[in-house]
């Protein structure tokens, strides 16, 4: 529409300035023609004032060659003292003529009773009396000209507008067909189809950007679904072994006639299963609650070190049993749930004490940064992380080290980290990994300034 509407209104404005060009033009062509007259009369006249046949002579020779242009000189007493083109000049209205049109005249038009149109110049001369002289010039041929070409170019632009529209409409309905492709291979797109690719047709160069982007989509998509799908399938594997492990053992203790103890030992081995269950429930419950959008966090000032010492004061018992000495360097406020930065650095602390030696160190360094922001590394003087390992560990039941000799009790879950870094995804912040094998392993917590996060 809009297409059809500018080329119509190009096309007009076109018309109308051709249409009004020309009609100056003529204007002009028929303005020097009338002047040159006048000054030819003017020069005719003032040789031969005093002789009028002379005059009369000279003025239609004059006119012979100027068909088309009529030549009238009147006397001080507007008598006609000389004249061409008969009827037409005789007619020739009785005007004042302005003193600055004497010399250089310009012309005005004039309709006769016949209906046809002229264009007449006139001119005072004062010699021993103040003559008159007007030339005119028959514009009806100019007029019917000027109509002629004003119908064609009604006619012209009139087509030309119908052409206008509806090549906009085709071009555009051209323009829009791969659009409408394009929505009809994204409309066959669901769930089972995230493989497919759009961008693998020869789509118009306009939308190339957009498919490709749809395409990133697309693969950005497919990725996390099949996280996803990954995720549920090692929820069930993980669940799956250690009520194996509880049925067997239940039935195990059922067929055989066993003591008190031997019942004993097995409800507590079952109970130790029981809580290492709950436990990966509830961290998979966490996880699935802080990944909600609108999970809230209850955000306060607190003052780093006192958590820390907190975190220690709680593992203490384990460190001791291990011989491991804690430290905590540095100090620093920091904008956080109290509850859910414990909850991290204890994920860090007990996978530190799990995977360094006796006789190790385990240090926790506050290092407030620029900005306002602040990182908490939480080191240890371990057995490090594989380098093939290490990307991946961030990930939900991933274990490195399931062939590395383990302290303490019982295998992780691998949800520890996940939840490290869901917590600090929740404010703002980020979570860094770097290790050496037989060195140890430094985790970086950066917490933004809470008036960056709001
Ligand atoms: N400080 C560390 N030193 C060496 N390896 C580590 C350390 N922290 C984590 N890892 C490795 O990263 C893996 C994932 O850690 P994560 O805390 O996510 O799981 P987990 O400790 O095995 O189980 P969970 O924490 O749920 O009990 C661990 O299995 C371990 O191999
Ligand atoms: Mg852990």
């Amino acid at each position: 529409m809009w297409y059809a509407l500018l080329s119509s209104v190009l096309i007009i404005l076109f018309s109308l300035v051709m249409y009004s060009v020309l009609k100056e033009k003529m204007r002009s062509d028929d303005e020097q023609l009338l002047a040159g007259r006048i000054a030819e009369l003017r020069a005719i006249l003032s040789q031969h004032a005093s002789d009028y046949s002379r005059l009369r002579e000279e003025i239609e020779r004059e006119a012979s060659t100027s068909p088309g242009i009529y030549l009238q000189v009147l006397d001080g007493k507007g008598v006609v003292i000389a004249e061409t083109g008969g009827s037409v000049a005789k007619r020739i209205p009785d005007i004042p003529i302005r003193p600055e049109t004497w010399t250089a005249g310009s012309g005005f038009d004039w309709i006769a009773e016949d209906g046809n149109s002229y264009r007449i110049m006139s001119s005072h001369l004062v010699l021993d009396q103040r003559f008159t002289v007007h030339a005119a010039i028959d514009r009806t041929n100019n007029e019917m000209l000027l109509a002629d070409f004003w119908r064609l170019l009604s006619i012209v632009g009139l087509l030309v507008v119908v052409i206008a529209v509806a090549m906009s409409y085709g071009i555009a309905r051209k323009g829009l067909r791969p659009i409408s492709r394009l929505a009809a291979v994204m409309d066959q797109l669901d769930v089972h189809r995230l493989s497919h690719r759009v961008n693998e047709e020869p789509w118009p160069e306009e939308l190339q950007p957009l498919a490709q982007m749809f395409d990133g989509l697309l693969s950005r998509l497919e990725v996390s679904f099949s996280r996803l799908s990954q995720f549920s399938a090692d929820i069930a594997h993980e669940l799956r072994t250690p009520l194996h492990i509880l049925r067997g053992e239940a039935e195990l203790t059922l067929t055989r006639a066993a003591s008190v103890e031997t019942y004993r030992a097995s409800i507590e081995s079952a109970a130790d299963e029981y809580d290492r269950l709950s436990c990966m429930v509830d961290a998979l419950l966490f996880l699935a609650r802080s990944e909600q959008p609108d999970t809230h966090i209850d955000r306060q000032v607190l003052d780093a070190r006192q958590e820390v010492v907190a975190v220690f004061d709680f593992y203490q018992a384990m460190a001791d049993e291990q011989d491991i000495t804690f430290t905590c360097l540095g100090e620093g406020t920091i904008s956080a749930d109290s509850a859910l930065l414990r909850r991290a650095l204890g994920n860090l602390v007990a996978n530190a004490l799990r995977h360094t030696p006796d006789g190790g160190r385990i240090t926790v360094e506050i290092r407030p940064q620029p900005e306002h922001t602040i990182t908490l590394i939480v080191s240890d003087t371990g057995y490090g992380i594989p380098p093939e390992d290490l990307p991946r560990v961030l990930e939900r039941f991933y274990r490195a080290d399931v062939a590395r000799p383990r302290q303490g009790q019982g295998a992780g879950s691998g949800l520890g980290l996940a939840i490290v870094q869901s917590i600090m995804h929740l404010h703002g912040g980020t979570i860094s990994i770097h290790s050496a094998i037989d060195h140890g392993t430094a985790v970086t917590l950066m917490f933004p300034s809470a008036t960056t996060t709001g």
